[in-house]
């Protein structure tokens, strides 16, 4: 049916006859003559139908957009000045001597240039999927993830498939649920990773395993965040955390360096979690912005500005500045704007000091808040933050979270409103995260990984002790401020493992239900081994530069975790919930 893709046809193919086929993109009638630029998999092709050849005139007039069209025809050099140098196929087109309809479409329900609703284009999948932006990005993926596997294939990675009915996965989402016919009464968990087959394939003595693995959790959902995701799931045996960190660094540079053919620093930086929390806010931070968070809490204990001695005494609070130099532009609504955007975060306002004159000491400043602040403290203020003319600098006072929360959000904000993000990848790993954290509603400790993360004490007894004063061999890989992974070594001994759960408030019993094959597999040789998985579709959200992970996933489900395409979720047949023994408490659609 074809001799070439629209998309290939160019000089060399002058003087040939082409069969080619496809989508009408666009139909311009010019004066007599009609252009088709015709659209596949590779590209545009400019067909013309000349009125010289009325049989195959009329059809070409009632073509419209979509039909798809097998067309032969001539190629040849496109006139003067009618040449787009933004097509690959833009110096040539073909004079068609054939033209067959293989199919009409109806007018879709948006124009491919146009900006349709996400609503829309979910809906109509298959049309969006059309578009070359969109199939360009799905071609980026796969070329990702074979660049990945040809990596993992020469570092000596099997790929082994792991099952998506098992049971209940530990990490610490809401499971997605399926009944058994044949247990009625029971459920299966899907997977929310891979985690503990890969450590049992450990076990098993597969040294190295990887995976492409679908994940499943419930959970509030965000741009990039979807209930159902890919990871690059990887485990491997008898390397530390240097070993895994640096081969998994490699194939991050590789997969960039392959497909985007950008270079990646070598080693990556790392950065200890609590330097991250000080000097951000976050454990993701995003190095392209050159804004840090300085700790003042120190020079703010016992001013009379309550709203910053209080947390400054706490100790679980934070005061803490972020220097906006040439700030001090900035009107009275737009401080007014940013101080509602921190409040989405918690904080309860947003101080601020606009540097008009340093020399001038405290009458060089300007702010509703200097009055309550003595000399001393504005003189350190000065100094501890290398204030210049033009600066503006923020504060935030409070417990330490709604602090950190609310000035790393905000630090990033400004950063993109004044255009301070700088270009290129900015990679990190985080490191020495707390085992576990304790929670002061609950009055509980939980973990701020997986339980099944290898403490940094390797005595039982001593964690147990002190479970804060524990560190994790965990790590996480932040990529311009998104977190593309993380991992850990694991715990390989039962007794750590079963005092990890003790001081998680899982019980005996409930660590044998939920996890009893683990345990028992501990007991029958288990290697050190430790991995990661990747998010690969943030991974590809980022080498795309789209701003959601639903733009480079095929099929994605909305922000309420529906599909609009295939409307699913959707109700069942009574019959199917009869065989699963499942009565609804409540008639579907009913509140
Ligand atoms: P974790 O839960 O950190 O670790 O997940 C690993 C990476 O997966 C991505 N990710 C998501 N991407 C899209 N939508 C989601 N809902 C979503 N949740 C997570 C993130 C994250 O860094 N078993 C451990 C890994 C290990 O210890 O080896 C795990 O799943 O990019
Ligand atoms: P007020 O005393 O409430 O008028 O606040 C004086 C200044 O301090 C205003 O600029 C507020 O936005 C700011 N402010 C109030 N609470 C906080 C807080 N928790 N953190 C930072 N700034 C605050």
């Amino acid at each position: 049916m074809r001799t070439h893709y629209c998309g290939e046809i160019n000089s060399d193919q002058v003087g040939q006859e082409v069969a080619v086929a496809g989508w009408v993109h666009n139909r311009r009638d010019h004066g007599g003559v009609i252009f088709i630029d015709l659209r596949d998999r590779e590209g545009l092709l400019q067909v013309v139908f000349d009125p010289d050849r009325p049989d195959i005139f009329a059809d070409a007039e009632r073509v419209r957009g979509e039909y798809v069209l097998a067309v032969k025809g001539l190629v040849r050099p496109r006139p003067e000045g009618t040449i787009n140098p933004k097509l690959a196929s833009g110096e040539v087109e073909v004079l068609a001597s054939e033209l067959e309809v293989l199919n009409p479409a109806e007018t879709p329900p948006f124009h491919h240039d146009e900006h349709a609703h996400e609503d829309l284009r979910l809906r109509y999948r298959y049309l969006d999927l059309r578009r070359p932006e969109m199939a360009e990005r799905l071609r980026l993926r796969h070329q990702v993830t074979r660049s990945l596997r040809a990596f993992l294939d020469d570092n000596g990675f099997v790929d082994v498939e792991t099952p998506m009915l098992t049971r209940t996965t530990p990490e610490g989402a809401r499971d997605y649920i399926v009944p058994s016919r044949t247990h009625p009464g029971q459920f299966f968990a899907l997977p929310q990773s891979p985690q503990l087959f890969k450590q049992l394939l450990m076990m098993s003595g597969f040294d190295r395993y990887y995976q492409i693995a679908r994940c499943f959790r419930d959970e509030d959902l965000r741009a990039d965040r979807q209930p159902e995701f890919t990871q690059l799931d990887v485990e491997t045996s008898f390397l530390n955390e240097d070993g895994v960190m640096q081969l998994m660094e490699a194939l991050i540079r590789h997969v960039f360096k392959e497909v985007l053919h950008d270079e990646l620093p070598d080693p990556f930086p790392r950065m200890g979690y609590a330097e991250a929390m000080e000097r951000f806010g976050i454990d993701r931070p995003d190095l392209r912005i050159p804004l840090e968070l300085v700790e003042v809490g120190d020079l703010m204990s016992g001013v009379e500005f309550k709203v910053f001695a209080g947390p400054a005494a706490d100790p679980e609070g934070r005061v803490a500045a972020l220097k906006l130099p040439g700030g001090a532009e900035l009107t009275r609504k737009s401080i007014d704007e940013y101080t509602d955007f921190v409040g989405r975060y918690g904080a309860k306002g947003l101080a601020y000091i606009k540097v008009n004159k340093v020399a001038d000491g405290r009458d060089g400043l300007q702010s509703p808040i200097l009055k309550f602040l003595p000399d001393a403290t504005v003189d350190g203020l000065i100094k501890r933050l290398g204030l210049v003319d033009g600066d503006l600098v923020f504060f935030g006072a409070d417990k330490a979270k709604i602090v950190n929360d609310s000035l790393a959000a905000l630090r990033v904000q400004l950063g993109k409103d004044q255009g301070l993000v700088a270009t290129g990848w900015h990679p990190v790993w985080i490191v020495d995260f707390p085992m576990f954290d304790w929670d002061p509603q609950e009055k509980r400790w939980t973990a701020l990984h997986h339980p099944f993360t290898a403490p940094s004490y390797d005595d039982a007894v001593e964690l147990e002790a002190a479970p804060g004063n524990s560190l994790s061999r965990a790590y996480d890989i932040v990529l311009n401020g998104s977190e593309i992974g993380g991992g850990s070594i694991r715990i390989h001994r039962e007794d750590i493992q079963a005092a990890v759960f003790r001081i998680l408030g899982i019980g005996e019993e409930e660590a044998e239900s939920k996890f009893g094959f683990l345990l028992r597999a501990l007991r029958y040789g288990c290697p050190p081994h430790g991995g990661i998985a990747f998010g690969l579709d943030r991974i590809v959200m980022l080498m795309a530069g789209a701003d959601s992970i639903r733009d480079v996933i095929a099929f994605p489900k909305t922000q309420s975790a529906s599909c609009l395409l295939t409307e699913a979720p959707g109700p069942v047949a009574d019959q199917q919930l009869r065989e699963t023994g499942i009565r609804l408490r409540k008639p579907p659609g009913s509140s």
